[in-house]
């Protein structure tokens, strides 16, 4: 991936400098890739910040963690006030906040930067997503967004996000979501294979037309190529491996960050579970010989409406995933004290990263036309659009509940969106538990703010236990 960003700054016109601690891939790289090119090699960190010109600008694509630790340790005797170190890499927010800090009383700039799209990306284009101190801004614009992908329209998919972490958090958050738009397509693809037996060729075809509808993203394009994909034999490949899925973390950090801010962001957190419940495959397996689903019912509806049916459920639930995303994006810029330009996140994300999307179109529109949208489930578009598809949803859901397919997050972010639509939900009965047992008081609906006990069972005591939220 760091070779392919090097490759496109130099096509570009910047002047970079490659080192990998490994020497002899700096050479290869030189007399292969990078031949004829202005690109100039390092075989020390020494030389590398010899060969840059002040204020240095170093940008580091190295593993998540101890890793960029080390590096920065190495790079920094190197340094002078004023110059500045870029972390591309998938690194955790808290650890970028840490990093600015440290660097900034060293007199260094520091940027985390969010970088999306793979080795493709890296080479043609990716969505970056830079936070950290705002005076590096000035200095890495024109190169970061000449790098970017551009929209249709030709703007950058790059702008400042903000100061300390953001960066790097809207990186995580896009990880969730991207977590959350695969999980959603499996379960397409379950209910199209499971449900409606279609082969891979007919599923390939659907998701092949989907692409050239509202659901038309990078996901939808390689779920299709994959499911048209053979193997030596001429059977799907797909089928062959093996249903376990691996993590390195990001997914697992935006539902933590969400838990932690009381933001119920559910599609992702349940297409994080989705991925653990699948990775406990001999304990499936095993279940599999005892646990019983619904026997002797099969699907008996119309196809072809079902498939459109599926399409929807598959769109509202991104509309649903997105809102529930953003809303996790809100409340961490209320905590960090973090200037979100929302409508530029969406276009940071519109072309590039790998949940690029058609869609994500109307989402920058939404919050250019209301930069202060609490929710995107309330912006017209979206309002009209939900309530178009939620027939076809809520039909998904009760089949597939009824034929014993699983669909986490088709599920639960229909009963986020059920939810959120309620002006009255059950949680007096909670309140009321809670005070019967624990003392821990309620608020009357009529009297918010006013913490009352009741002797539910005339043998408590009168005192209430002090109230608290965490
Ligand atoms: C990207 C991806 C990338 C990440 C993969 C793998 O934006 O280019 O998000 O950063 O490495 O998504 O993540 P998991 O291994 O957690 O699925």
């Amino acid at each position: 991936m760091g070779q392919n960003l090097i490759l496109n700054m130099n096509d570009k016109g910047f002047n970079v400098v490659a080192y990998n601690r490994t020497t002899s891939k700096v050479d290869d790289f030189l007399a292969n890739e990078a031949k004829g090119t202005k690109i100039q090699g390092a075989h020390s960190i020494q030389e590398l910040c010899q060969k840059l010109k002040a204020p240095r600008k170093v940008i580091l694509l190295v593993k998540a963690g101890q890793p960029v630790d080390d590096f920065i340790a190495q790079l920094v005797p190197h340094l002078e006030k004023g110059d500045l170190i870029i972390d591309g890499g998938n690194s955790h927010f808290p650890d970028t906040e840490r990093r600015a800090k440290e660097l900034a009383a060293k007199g260094l700039l520091f940027v985390g930067s969010g970088v999306s799209g793979g080795e493709e990306g890296a080479r043609h284009g990716p969505s970056l997503m830079p936070g950290g101190s705002p005076e590096a801004w000035p200095l890495i614009k024109d190169i970061f967004q000449a790098t970017a992908a551009k929209t249709k329209d030709g703007e950058a998919c790059c702008d400042w996000v903000g100061e300390g972490g953001s960066g790097h958090y809207v990186k995580m958050v896009h990880n969730g979501i991207e977590y959350g738009d695969m999980q959603v397509l499996a379960e397409a693809y379950s209910l199209l294979k499971d449900i409606l037996k279609l082969s891979h060729d007919e599923m390939g075809q659907i998701f092949e037309e989907w692409n050239n509808d509202v659901l038309d993203s990078f996901l939808i394009e390689i779920t299709r190529d994959i499911l048209k994909f053979k193997d030596t034999d001429g059977s799907p490949l797909v089928e062959k491996i093996r249903d376990a899925a691996g993590q390195k973390g990001t997914g697992k950090w935006t539902a933590i960050s969400a838990l932690d801010m009381g933001t119920p962001v559910t599609l992702i957190g349940e297409a994080v579970f989705a991925r653990c419940l699948s990775s406990l495959k001999d304990e499936r397996v095993a279940a599999s010989k005892i646990l019983k689903g619904p026997e002797g019912v099969t699907f008996s509806g119309d196809k072809k409406a079902f498939i459109e049916d599926i399409k929807q459920a598959v769109y509202a639930s991104k509309i649903i995933s997105y809102a529930q995303g953003f809303m996790q994006l809100r409340e961490a810029a209320r905590e960090h004290n973090w200037n979100l330009n929302y409508a530029e996140i969406a276009l940071m994300w519109r072309g590039g990263c790998i949940i690029r999307s058609a869609f994500l179109g109307d989402i920058t529109n939404a919050f250019r036309k209301n930069k202060d949208l609490k929710n995107l489930l309330l912006d017209e578009f979206f309002t009209k659009a939900i309530h178009k598809a939620m027939p076809s949803y809520r039909r998904v859901v009760s089949q597939a509940s009824l034929l014993g397919v699983p669909v986490p997050c088709l599920s639960t972010a229909l009963s986020f969106y059920d939810g959120y639509r309620s002006a009255k939900v059950p949680a007096n009965l909670l309140q009321a538990q809670r005070d019967y047992f624990g003392a821990h008081t309620y608020e009357l609906d009529t009297q918010p703010g006013t913490w009352v006990h009741t002797n539910w069972t005339g043998r408590g005591g009168r005192v209430a236990s002090s109230t608290y939220q965490v």
